[in-house]
């Protein structure tokens, strides 16, 4: 039996149900979400590989071979038909059209799942989906569960990475308008024990980490690569569970009444939708979002303990960085040699601090072989994706500054993190390995005359243009020329 299966056989039915990277009903067989495409505007939704089965990860890999695809659409399984889609401005505003949130970039987040290519949905600060008009979802201080498995690992201080119920109109509407899971290392409202990220619920006007505002010291920071997390709410009572996604059962963190905090009991939940975002639409937060599910209902924790160990069934793994070889393995020194054709002889190398590519081969000097020899390090900003650590200068990276890329040395900034962090997935052109800027994720490092940037498939700058795009920023991952 698969989550929502399990859900409805306790009593506590899926009213959402939400996913890029399976079924989420043994029965399910219908698309899991829907993708759109810069070159053309094509849209193309993503079903399953069979009945209850995976996503069809390379019927999404075809339709956007070669272009850039954001993911428009994530429908809802449990028929009541709430989708999510591209979230409407509200106390705050997007940066798209509109005042609009972004979409997510479609191959952002590559992961395995029982051993099948599929994509998570990366919120980069700016990104939201949202359903404002619902069927099902649980209103005023009616009782739901909610879980959604997350890329521990991804996460920031923004507010607010949430998955669940908040308000119809996007505004805060006040303290018990919401009833969210959040995750990430916000502090300003709510916090647990150590460093964060914890896993909160999103109440309005406050991330709750247990009874109390502020502290509470049952809420463990949990960083799982995948990971489970879970809120759910009920008149005077909600809970706080959490676990690793590959392995394992679940802990509760909370479990009790409402906050010692006036205007959340009773809740006056408002049963919209919202992934990505704060229920006012505060857009900065980052995560990623493989899957999650809204109940109608209080779930206990026998039915959650279920769905836990079909979710470890179900078998997430890391993509392996999408190279085949898996040889971006933190540690391992490479080579990323440019695959456009006329120009495969180029390696990228690093020279009077700046970073270029340059014919490097066997009989180079030992100059040029060091300067374009990478050593693989876990992600500064996120360890699912890769930072690239100079050989000849260590403590030295491959990072971005205005679109740029230079070596430099490592500052210990979070902003030195963000822009030194690139997220492997397959060659946009269908060839090697593309690496997608960790804090832009529709910019790809990119050779554009022999400068190396991070380029999106076209834009405002010489280095955008789209012309041999996909090929300038699918790279070979080779053998290290040093
Ligand atoms: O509760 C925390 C945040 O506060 C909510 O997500 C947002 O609506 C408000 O800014």
């Amino acid at each position: 039996s698969l989550s929502c299966d399990l859900y409805a056989a306790g009593g506590t039915p899926c009213v959402a149900a939400h996913s890029t990277t399976r079924a989420l009903y043994g029965a399910y067989s219908g698309s899991l979400y829907q993708v759109r495409r810069s070159s053309d505007n094509a849209t193309r939704d993503i079903g399953v590989l069979s009945a209850g089965g995976y996503a069809d990860a390379a019927a999404q890999d075809t339709f956007c071979a070669g272009t850039t695809c954001l993911i428009s659409v994530i429908y809802d399984q449990s028929g009541r038909g709430n989708h999510l889609t591209q979230a409407p401005p509200g106390g705050f505003s997007g940066p798209a059209p509109g005042g609009y949130d972004n979409l997510a970039v479609a191959t952002a987040a590559p992961i395995m799942v029982g051993g099948h290519k599929a994509y998570g949905v990366y919120v980069a600060p700016g990104t939201g989906y949202r359903d404002n008009s619902t069927n099902g979802i649980a209103r005023g201080d009616q009782p739901e569960g909610m879980y959604a498995v997350f890329d521990g690992t991804h996460y920031n201080g923004g507010c607010c990475f949430d998955y669940g119920n908040a308000e119809t109109n996007s505004r805060d509407n006040g303290n018990g308008t919401m009833e969210a899971i959040y995750f990430g290392n916000n502090k300003v409202w709510g916090y647990g024990a150590g460093n964060g990220p914890w896993i909160m619920a999103d109440l309005e006007n406050g991330l709750f980490s247990g009874v109390n505002r502020g502290y509470n010291a049952g809420d463990p920071s949990i960083s799982h690569r995948f990971l489970t997390a879970i809120v759910k709410g009920e008149p005077n009572h909600w809970a706080i569970r959490g676990g690793n996604a590959q392995s394992g059962g679940l802990a509760t963190f909370y479990n009790g009444p409402r906050p010692n905090v006036a205007g959340y009991n009773p809740m006056k939940k408002e049963g919209a939708i919202i992934l990505g975002i704060g229920g006012d639409n505060s857009i900065g937060a980052r995560g990623t979002f493989y899957e999650g599910v809204m109940t109608s209902g209080y779930p206990s924790d026998a039915t959650e303990n279920a769905v836990q160990a079909s979710i470890v069934a179900a078998g997430y793994a890391p993509s392996g960085g999408g190279v085949p070889g898996g040889t971006l393995t933190p540690g391992s020194a490479i080579s990323l040699r440019a695959t456009t054709p006329g120009y495969t002889d180029r390696s990228i190398r690093h020279q009077n601090d700046q970073v270029i590519t340059s014919v490097v081969g066997s009989s180079s000097s030992s100059l040029d072989k060091n300067d374009a020899t990478w050593v693989v390090r876990a992600g500064l900003a996120s360890s699912s994706c890769v930072s690239f650590e100079s050989r000849n200068y260590p403590g030295d990276y491959l990072r971005h500054q205005n679109y740029q890329l230079y070596r430099q040395r490592n500052d210990g900034s979070s902003l030195f993190a963000a822009d030194a962090t690139f997220c492997a997935q397959g060659g946009r052109s269908g060839q090697g390995t593309s690496f997608a800027s960790y804090n832009f994720p529709d910019r790809f490092l990119r050779h554009y005359n022999n400068v190396v940037y991070i380029a999106s498939n076209g834009g405002s700058h010489a280095f955008d243009s789209t012309s041999s795009w996909a090929a300038d920023v699918s790279w070979t991952v080779g053998q290290p020329w040093a």
